[in-house]
């Protein structure tokens, strides 16, 4: 697996790729990577010729300071995973090369999607999202990128980017990863208490629920 931390290196390398006709396939991380984010890059390798992984944690999109500080950060065993993976490219880049100018946010038109559910609680959370997604798609220029169904509003979030932006990407949303406890596997998982850890797999098991009393599932599905 190539490793680039720089952005002129990363492009020299998709050029020469591009020259050969090969497809790009890209996989935006912020790292501690589980079985979720190992599925988009197994995706990746399906569809396109190359797959570059981003490992960035972004600090525009966290509004809390404290939450940016204890995001899980586990570089070495994420490198060994992707490279289990074969994972043609990770992308490492530093704060500077990302935000060379100070950590400046765009602001993005997301419409009334921008200011519910998580966007309500997160002031500011999809515009760093866009900002940081759109300079990847600069650098990257991907044919593909894959983002997970376990934040469904970020994946809405990110289709209407390409709109507003017009780029040339295809968005491929993936399937939740779950535990066999039926909690959605998340890098924040680790941050769970244990007394929290027991209780979060009823989100799924009371979702699992609602969908049997309209009839989504049958019984059979909940057990
Ligand atoms: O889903 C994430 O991990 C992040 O929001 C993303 C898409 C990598 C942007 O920083």
């Amino acid at each position: 697996m190539h490793i680039y931390s720089s952005t002129e290196q990363l492009q020299s390398f998709l050029n020469q790729e591009r020259n050969k006709n090969s497809s790009i396939g890209f996989v935006p991380t912020m790292g501690a990577l589980h079985d979720g984010h190992l599925s988009l890059i197994e995706k990746s390798n399906d569809l396109a010729n190359v797959t570059v992984c981003s490992i960035f944690v972004n600090p525009t999109q966290f509004n809390n300071p404290n939450d940016l500080d204890k995001y899980p950060r586990a570089l070495d065993n994420d490198i060994k995973l992707l490279e289990q993976k074969k994972c043609d490219v990770l992308f490492l880049p530093n704060q500077t090369e990302m935000y060379p100018k100070g950590q400046i946010t765009e602001a993005f038109d997301f419409g009334p999607i921008e200011n519910v559910m998580e966007g309500k609680h997160r002031q500011g959370h999809f515009n760093g999202v866009g900002t940081i997604v759109s300079k990847f798609f600069e650098i990257i220029n991907p044919d593909y990128a894959f983002f997970g169904e376990k934040d469904y509003q970020q994946l809405a979030i990110v289709k209407r980017l390409v709109e507003i932006k017009a780029f040339k990407v295809k968005i491929i949303p993936c399937k939740i990863s779950r535990n066999a406890d039926g909690l959605a596997l998340s890098s924040r998982n680790a941050r769970l208490s244990k007394s929290q850890r027991a209780t979060a797999p009823f989100i799924y098991k009371a979702i699992l629920n609602g969908k049997l009393l309209v009839g989504k599932i049958s019984p059979s599905e909940l057990a």
